[in-house]
């Protein structure tokens, strides 16, 4: 048996114990839409904690615990904070929780997160629908014996961020009035911010914004066969793009300032 797999199975088992809930959209809700809770009729709720081997966050802002619920009438399955590679966890670790969410039945999974402005036309605040990633630069999720139960071997990355969905959010967008940028999403591993040499690294290879999540998360679930969208919340410019120094409380408090017409957006999305 595949250990990996056995823990997965085991964190389903705890999950199908728990909670009676079939969720068709699963959300990823990164840095900002911590609060977008409140815009569920939740149903249930699920700690990480009380899922046994489940991989549990350590980062300030980022609370652990799945939420089940309704946006408008789509059922849906929330994550409310996510772990990332950079706190030490083996990347299938990281994506197990993504893997998870579609056991429980979802078909779509609606990634968010917090990134930094690579694109010169970009600012602190804005939105960017993700086209496309480069994960290059941390493991694939899917080294190791392949999980024949989950996707093949050698799974096709042409068309990770769904066309449909790209056209529903872009409409969506377009309705709200609210400004979409869209481009190529880097993941690095952190926990540090990028040098500005780095930076113009991801710049020449055609990175649009630059994170610490999501494209392994979406690696992970393209290999499933979920459908899948991706919002980036530019929370402020990369090194050597914007002068200033980074820190993640600025970081966060952008995003924090920025969380209300994202919530608007994701909604908008969903119902769509
Ligand atoms: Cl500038 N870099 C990375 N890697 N992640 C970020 C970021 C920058 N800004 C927000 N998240």
């Amino acid at each position: 048996m595949n250990s990996i797999y056995d823990k997965l199975m085991k964190c389903y088992d705890c999950f199908q114990k728990k909670i009676n809930f079939t969720p068709e959209i699963a959300l990823v809700l990164g840095s900002g839409l911590g609060n977008y809770a409140s815009k569920i009729k939740i149903e249930a709720t699920l700690d990480y904690h009380d899922i046994d081997g489940f991989p549990v966050s350590t980062v300030p802002g980022h609370q652990g615990r799945y939420i089940f619920g309704y946006v408008e009438n789509v059922p849906v399955v929330c994550m409310q904070g996510r772990v990332h590679y950079y706190e030490g966890y083996p990347i299938s670790d990281v994506v197990l929780p993504i893997r998870l969410m579609k056991l429980m039945g979802a078909k779509v999974l609606f990634l968010t997160n917090a990134a930094g402005g690579i694109n010169k036309n970009f600012h602190a605040g804005n939105f960017m629908l993700i086209r496309d990633q480069i994960s290059s630069f941390v493991p694939s999720p899917l080294i190791g014996p392949n999980i024949d139960e989950l996707g093949v071997r050698f799974p096709d990355m042409s068309d990770i961020y769904d066309q449909k969905l790209r056209h529903v959010i872009r409409r969506t967008a377009g309705h709200l009035e609210i400004p979409l940028h869209e481009g190529v999403y880097i993941q690095l591993t952190g926990p540090n911010y990028e040098s500005p040499a780095e930076v113009q690294m991801c710049k020449a290879l055609g990175a649009d914004a630059v994170g610490m999540s999501t494209a392994c998360e979406a690696v992970a679930a393209n290999h499933m066969g979920m459908q899948i969208c991706g919002i980036s919340c530019i929370s402020n410019l990369a090194c050597g793009i914007s002068e200033q120094p980074l820190n993640h409380a600025e970081v966060q408090e952008m995003a924090d300032k920025a969380a209300p017409l994202f919530e608007k957006l994701v909604t908008g999305c969903i119902i769509d």
